[in-house]
């Protein structure tokens, strides 16, 4: 993923996991006049419900506080796996090995891995005494990573994606959660889905897939948002929705789904930067651009927190995944999303660093590439072959060896 952007005049901003740009005065957002001219369409009618969820959902805590994280043991044994060709590294990469990343629900098959890491978590849970949490990332939503293709998902609304997002994929999820009903279980949905309806209605896929990613995330929501789960939505990043006008767009679409799924009761928070690069303090987001209200992460969480709260969202908690933010700006146009060249390992996770913050958090695995730079390759998205980008890369996903490394090299703080 990584997304996507939105321009302003000429300018092209940008996103995180997916890819894609569009323009637009960043005032004027095209999705909302588009979405209240609508005539129910034939698709509409046929609209799958969504049952909102009246049931009890986890208490408005920061679910890290007084827990430990829980780490992902397949991460650490591929980094651990580095040190061999690397064995002057070693300490650093031993470091890295340890921390907490999250495992991205990517595709149907992954859920295979589930029942593992959950009954690991609880394993761990109840050797410490006090709670280990894992943090899901759930991520194929129909028509997955419209406004960009390095991330294209596996569900297509016109072969059944819809119903198989449902009964294939959450449902099934949402089982394996309940199973473990003591285990605290922290779920980050769909990066960049709703941002993109935000602002890149331009984009005919993205257009075409309104209300479907409404109607799918406020489904995910409901059936996954129960008192063990603490459900936290993707909020792009400064880069993408700094701008007023763009958050305030944002905030009502937040509204509206989080109505179809029973309120706002039903998450924790919102999660953001995923799979981005922005760092979290200082100016340097004005090099880019300067017309953008917020030139660093931490102030568009302030901002966006203000933005929701004017719709009735509040008391809401924040992850901000630092996991290759530590070098402020190393890109030449803040919409290049795609294995940033010159990026470096950010900020450890920790709990509650600061007000508003459940967590700084590596959602994204740093090593896994954010997209294929082969031009022939399936699912090449130009942006991955941006002056910018790292050369050699492969699949989104993919363990992307001499990237990462160099994310090692460049920590900040260091290793
Ligand atoms: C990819 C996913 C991958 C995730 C984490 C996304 O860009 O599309 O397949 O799991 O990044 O690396």
């Amino acid at each position: 993923m990584n997304t996507s952007a939105r321009s302003l005049g000429c300018l092209v901003f940008l996103t995180s996991v997916t890819g894609c740009v569009t323009s637009a005065d960043p005032g004027t957002l095209q999705g909302t006049s588009a979405t209240a001219d609508r005539q129910p369409s034939a698709e509409a009618a046929h609209a799958l419900r969504v049952e909102p969820n009246t049931g009890p959902s986890a208490p408005a805590q920061n679910p890290f506080a007084k827990a430990g994280f829980f780490v992902n043991p397949q991460y650490r044994e591929r980094v651990l796996e580095t040190i061999e060709n690397v064995p002057g590294k070693a300490a650093a990469l031993r470091q890295v090995a340890q921390q907490p990343t999250a495992i991205w629900l990517d595709r149907i098959d992954a859920l295979a891995g589930l029942p593992g890491w959950l009954g690991e978590a609880a394993k761990q849970t109840q050797a410490q005494g006090t709670p280990r949490v894992p943090v899901f990332v759930v991520y194929d939503l129909p028509n997955r990573d419209c406004a960009a293709k390095a991330s294209a998902g596996e569900l297509h609304a016109d072969a059944d994606g819809e119903a198989r997002y449902r009964s294939e994929f959450i449902d099934r999820i949402a089982a394996e959660f309940a199973k473990h009903p003591d285990q605290r279980i922290v779920a980050i949905l769909e990066p960049d889905s709703l941002a993109n309806l935000a602002t890149n209605m331009d984009v005919p896929k993205c257009a075409a897939s309104l209300d479907l990613y409404k109607r799918s995330v406020a489904y995910a929501i409901a059936r996954l948002s129960l008192p063990n789960v603490y459900v936290y939505l993707d909020a792009a990043h400064t880069g993408w929705l700094g701008w007023d006008g763009n958050r305030s767009a944002m905030a009502e679409i937040y509204r509206e789904v989080l109505e179809m799924a029973g309120g706002h009761e039903r998450i924790r928070g919102f999660a953001t930067n995923v799979s981005n690069y922005n760092a979290l303090d200082g100016d340097w987001g004005w090099k880019l651009e300067s017309s953008n209200p917020c030139p660093n992460e931490y102030c568009y969480v302030e901002k966006l927190d203000d933005a929701l709260t004017k719709v009735g969202i509040s008391g809401k908690g924040y992850i901000i995944d630092t996991s290759r933010n530590g070098v402020a700006t190393t890109r030449s146009k803040w919409g290049h999303w795609c294995n940033v060249k010159g990026a470096g390992l950010g900020a450890r996770p920790e709990v509650q660093p600061r007000p508003l913050v459940d967590a700084y958090y590596w959602v994204k695995p740093p090593g896994e590439s954010d997209g294929v730079s082969d031009p022939n390759a399936p699912r090449f998205d130009a942006y991955c072959a941006s002056t910018d980008s790292s050369s050699g890369a492969p699949q989104a996903g993919e363990w992307f060896d001499s990237y990462f490394l160099e994310l090692v090299d460049n920590a900040n703080p260091p290793l």
